[in-house]
């Protein structure tokens, strides 16, 4: 079987999870992304793992464009994909790559090449498929694990970032920590001009140092897949980083992981693999609230909804 990676060189090798990359991908020759096979795969998708958000406004002044969460059960398949085609309309089909048997095959064909290619060790990895509308935004946030965009229908924009205390203080990322539905970080229009943009063409993947804050602008109606994996190194920098919420938090202090060594490292990390399961890291996952819903009999296929928790 041939490889889905295309043209990888030593010099990706040499920059995978270490600076801002692409690579080429070959994904849409499996015909699974094309508008019958999505159609297809949303019908045997089950409703709990699918997410389908419009954007709030994009006025706000930190945290812009951010997700809503939408109820699209009784909406056929077509029409999701039709919604976003013509509305404004984000569909995350979440671990779709891990959940059915055909898409499976491809995620290990993709993290079996990237191995063999980097010579690292096979990632565990979870993918979801991105289906989303020509005016979609994904807000400013950060990944908590690796993470690789491979981009395979349409045109978008990927803006990065670099981890520092200015784009990405560790306070919020701490706080990110212990909330299982949120990833946004504090934004502001003056990070724009320091932002590596980087205009994704169909068959490229991007991907980029671990934590790097990030937000995607589409051009057009845009399907992707994004994969996510811990490392060593973002497990033991989660860890620690939850024995520092706990110092600030419970001792006042002011750590920053940036300034610890190694062995502090590691030992936090330890300490918070604790922590992590006692009352002091409490969860503060908000419930998610659906407030609007898709209608494929609509304009822009979004109607408005009084906020009710998320029940399916
Ligand atoms: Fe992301």
């Amino acid at each position: 079987m041939s490889s889905i990676l295309h043209d990888w060189t030593d010099t990706h090798t040499a920059s995978f999870q270490k600076a801002v990359m692409t690579f080429e991908h070959k994904l849409e020759e499996t015909g699974l992304f094309s508008d019958d096979a999505l159609e297809d795969l949303l019908e045997r998708h089950p409703h709990n793992m699918l997410d389908v958000c419009t954007m709030g406004s994009e006025d706000h002044p930190v945290y812009p464009n951010k997700f809503r969460t939408g109820d699209f059960r009784g909406v056929p398949a077509k029409a999701l994909i039709d919604a976003a085609k013509a509305g404004k309309v984000w569909i995350n089909v979440r671990r779709a790559m891990n959940i059915h048997d055909d898409y499976r095959a491809v995620l290990d064909r993709m993290y079996g090449d990237l191995a063999e290619a980097t010579g690292n060790r096979a990632y565990n990895a979870n993918g979801g498929i991105l289906i989303s509308s020509p005016v979609a935004r994904v807000p400013y946030h950060f990944d908590k694990t690796e993470t690789i965009l491979w981009h395979v229908r349409g045109r978008k924009d990927l803006y990065l970032w670099p981890v520092s205390q200015k784009y990405i203080p560790d306070t919020a990322h701490e706080s990110i920590l212990t909330n299982l539905l949120e990833d946004d970080l504090p934004y502001t229009a003056e990070f724009e001009a320091d932002a590596t943009v980087l205009e994704l063409q169909p068959g490229q993947a991007a991907t980029w140092p671990l934590n790097s804050p990030h937000r995607v602008d589409n051009r057009t109606f845009c399907v992707s897949v994004t994969t996510e994996y811990s490392t060593r190194e973002s497990a033991m920098k989660n860890s620690a980083m939850m024995t520092n919420s706990a110092l600030r938090r419970y001792l006042k202090m002011n750590p920053l992981y940036e300034n610890d060594g190694a062995i502090s490292r590691r030992l936090k990390s330890v300490a918070g693999r604790v922590i992590r399961r006692t009352p002091l890291a409490p969860d503060t996952t908000q419930p998610d609230m659906v407030t609007f819903r898709v209608d494929p009999d609509v304009e822009g296929f979004v109607v408005d909804t009084a906020p009710v928790e998320r029940s399916f």
